[in-house]
C-alpha cells in the first residue's frame, strides 16, 4: 500500500527502537492502563505498545493512515487491543483526564493547524501526574541541512518562523502546562546517515547523542517528557 510521505515518515528501525526507550521509561508498569497515540498514524509506536500488552486508543485525522495501521495490527495479531479513532488532535472527542499515558510523536503538533491548542488538548486528556511525550521537528537541524534547501535564501529563511518545527526553548512555551522533566534527540542516525549504512552498529550512538544535553541538537526530533500537575 502507498501513502503519502507525511502520513508515513521513513521511519527506521533505529528511530522506533530510540522512541520505544524513551517511552519504556516513563510507561507505567501496569498494563491496565488507558494509553492515547495522538496522531499514531499507521501504528509505528501502538502496535509495539499493543504487543507489550497494553491497550491503546491510535487516534489520526487520516483515514489512509487508520486503515493502514489496521491492516498492520491484524498482521501483527494485536487488533483487539487497539481502538481506532479518526479525529482532530485540536479538539479532542476524550473526557478530560482520561488517560494514564498520552504520546504524539514526530510533528503531529505541529502539523495540526493550531499546535497550542493541539497541546492543550493533548494536556486536558491526560490525567493528573501522569506523563505526556511529544516529539516535533527540531528547528536546529533543518537550518544546518541548506542543502537540502537548495541553499535558497528565501528557503532557509522561512525556516526561521514556520510553525511546523521548534527550537528547545519553543517546544517548552509550547508545552508550559506540564512539568517539564527534560527534552531530547531522536532520529541522529536517520537524519545524518544514509538508509543503506544504517546498520546496527548505530543503535547506541542514536542513544547517546539523543540523551545529551547537546549533542542532542544535532537529532532531527526533539522529544519533550512532561507530567501534568497534580
Ligand atoms: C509524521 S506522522 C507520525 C505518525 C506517528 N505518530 C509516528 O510517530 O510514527 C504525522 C501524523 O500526524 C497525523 N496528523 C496530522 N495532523 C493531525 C491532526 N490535526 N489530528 C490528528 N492527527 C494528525 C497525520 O495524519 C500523520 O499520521
Amino acid at each position: 500500500m502507498k501513502i503519502k510521505d507525511w502520513v508515513y515518515p521513513e521511519a527506521t528501525e533505529i528511530d522506533t527502537a530510540r522512541d520505544l526507550r524513551i517511552i519504556r521509561e516513563y510507561l507505567p508498569r501496569n498494563k491496565n492502563i488507558r494509553i492515547l497515540d495522538a496522531g499514531g498514524g499507521t501504528g509505528r509506536i501502538s502496535i509495539p505498545l499493543a504487543k507489550m500488552g497494553y491497550r491503546i486508543v491510535l487516534l489520526d485525522i487520516s483515514r489512509t493512515a487508520l486503515n493502514f495501521a489496521r491492516e498492520e495490527a491484524k498482521r501483527a495479531e494485536v487488533l483487539d487491543r487497539i481502538e481506532f479513532v479518526e479525529g482532530d488532535v485540536c479538539n479532542l472527542q476524550f473526557e478530560s483526564n482520561s488517560f494514564d499515558f498520552v504520546i504524539s510523536l514526530r510533528d503531529v503538533v505541529s502539523y495540526s493547524h493550531e499546535p497550542k491548542k493541539a497541546a492543550k488538548e493533548l494536556i486536558r486528556v491526560l490525567k493528573p501526574d501522569c506523563y505526556l511525550i511529544a516529539s516535533v521537528s527540531n528547528r536546529v537541524f533543518w537550518l544546518t541541512k541548506v542543502e537540502r534547501w537548495n541553499y535558497e535564501f528565501e528557503k532557509i529563511k522561512s525556516m526561521l518562523t514556520t510553525k511546523r518545527m521548534f527550537t528547545e526553548v519553543e517546544l517548552r512555551e509550547l508545552f508550559d502546562e506540564l512539568k517539564i522533566e527534560k527534552v531530547v534527540g531522536s532520529g541522529y542516525c536517520s537524519g545524518n546517515i544514509p538508509l543503506r549504512q544504517l546498520d546496527e552498529n548505530f543503535f547506541r550512538l542514536e542513544n547517546f547523542i539523543g540523551e545529551d544535553p547537546e549533542l542532542k541538537y544535532s537529532c532531527e526530533y526533539l522529544v519533550l517528557i512532561g507530567r501534568k500537575h497534580e
